[in-house]
């Protein structure tokens, strides 16, 4: 229980969204190797909280290089759908080769930065990562 209570903070972000693109497009070459070192294991925790099932319809905000994405389409399977979002086009360009050769990729719709269409995606049965 007080694994989970852990995941309800919620911290102040700092920088700009700019700032944060450009941050992120220059470390996505090596982010997945950052992120197994350094953030794997809170991904872990968070999708086990999750607990997602088949049929489910899910959004990852911040994908990144698409590790927990790709653990998300396993979950939902054909029936349920993984949406994710996120400001860096490199990273964006790095989950989608992912999940294409993982053969996910017809499950998963991805999102850049403030999409015209974003909130047409919304669902009230929605869960989010
Ligand atoms: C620390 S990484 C997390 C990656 C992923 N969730 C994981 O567990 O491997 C943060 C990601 O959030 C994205 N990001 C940062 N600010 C964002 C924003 N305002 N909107 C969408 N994505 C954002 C970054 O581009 C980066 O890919």
């Amino acid at each position: 229980m007080a694994e989970k209570e852990e995941y309800h903070q919620v911290s102040r972000v700092t920088r700009s969204k700019d700032d944060a693109e450009n941050y992120y497009d220059r470390i996505s070459v090596v982010y997945d190797w950052l992120g197994g070192i350094f953030e794997r294991k809170h991904a872990e925790k968070a999708l086990k909280y999750l607990e997602i099932e088949n049929g489910e319809i899910v959004l990852e905000i911040g994908f990144g290089s698409g590790h927990c994405l790709q653990r998300i389409a396993l979950s939902v399977g054909v029936t349920g759908k993984a949406y994710g979002i996120d400001i860096s086009d490199r990273m964006l360009q790095t989950t989608r080769e992912r999940l294409e050769k993982a053969g996910l990729i017809d499950r998963v719709e991805l999102f850049n930065r403030d999409p015209p269409n974003f909130l047409s995606i919304m669902k009230p049965s929605m869960r989010f990562l």
